[in-house]
């Protein structure tokens, strides 16, 4: 039987008593989906799966975006992108710093991300101690613990996100090799704009939807202004009473829902020290936004109805 088991920290529950190498049942989806929305992160410990079970169970959530390059990606699987430090016969086998620095996923896009699933085949142990954890915030905390003054001036407020703002942090900050990007490839990525504020689709309350990987901009403010209210926000919400970590065991699968979180992929662990996840990032429907979603994914036993 299904058991959840919340941490007792700023989010995240303990998912046992499900084999995720086989479909969940409909009761046991909607359980997940809810404990998903009321805590941000789930861990389901001592999984055996393989790639296309990782992806069925991912198709629950909504559809997968297949954004990696060919050479990352599962040989046969080709919705599961690798995320991993080893090199094989000289070539990387997988994006080796997906992740690292806060931000969440795809809140360049306008449709943005929705659920994150990770499997963990290799992770790093020095000294007896697993590295490379994965930290995560808990953004409907952090809006609540806003100032009542900041909630009021920032409601009906927007922030503009750009894809380059991440990339352009990893290129001079993390020592990352990629290429800048080319007006071509920017083009392909425009900025978007969404509400600072945004009703969370698994919850019904409110989040902070502005994370400092991303957002460049309050797009009602002077530009002096927004720099000084971006910096406030991005301080705020990193504030260790919203933050929790997620040390990882080879076989943890672990979700968590973007929209109501962030996080920050520690990158503590040297190139002899293999570290490998298989990913499926699955990405908001318009569905997601209308009322009853949950109640109809319930019903259901998947999000994709
Ligand atoms: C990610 O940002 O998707 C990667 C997180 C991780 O590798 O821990």
């Amino acid at each position: 039987m299904i058991s959840i088991t919340p941490t007792g920290k700023s989010m995240g529950a303990i998912v046992t008593g499900v084999d995720l190498s086989k479909p969940l049942s409909t009761s046991d989806f909607a359980k997940t989906l809810k404990a998903l929305g009321e805590y941000g992160v789930l861990r389901f410990p001592e999984q055996h799966i393989d790639a296309a079970a990782l992806r069925d169970f991912s198709l629950r959530f909504g559809p997968i975006q297949v954004g990696m390059s060919e050479g990352f990606r599962h040989p046969d699987v080709h919705e599961v992108g690798i995320l991993s430090n080893v090199i094989e016969n000289g070539k990387p086998i997988g994006l080796a710093d997906a992740g690292q620095d806060w931000h969440t996923d795809m809140s360049y896009r306008e449709t943005v991300g929705f659920v994150n699933v990770l499997y963990a085949v290799k992770v790093p142990v020095r000294d007896g101690k697993a590295i490379g954890d994965t930290l995560f915030a808990n953004m409907h905390a952090a809006y609540e613990g806003l100032v009542p003054e900041w909630k009021t001036l920032l409601t009906g407020m927007t922030a503009t996100h750009d894809f380059n703002k991440f990339w352009d942090n990893m290129r001079m900050n993390h020592g990352s090799s990629r290429p800048a990007l080319t007006p071509e490839q920017r083009a392909k990525r425009p900025p978007v704009v969404h509400p600072v504020f945004i009703t969370h689709p698994l919850t019904g309350r409110t989040v902070l939807y502005c994370n400092p990987g991303y957002a460049i901009r309050i797009n009602e403010m002077s530009e002096a202004e927004s720099d000084k209210v971006l910096d406030m926000l991005f301080k705020h919400q990193l504030q260790d009473k919203y933050i929790y970590r997620h040390s990882w065991q080879v076989n943890d699968l672990l979700i968590w829902e973007h929209i109501g979180t962030l996080h920050n992929a520690i990158p503590d662990y040297g190139p002899n020290e293999h570290r490998m996840m298989l990913r499926c990032q699955v990405m908001t429907t318009p569905q997601v936004f209308e009322a009853g979603f949950v109640a109809r994914a319930v019903e259901h036993g998947s999000a994709m109805h």
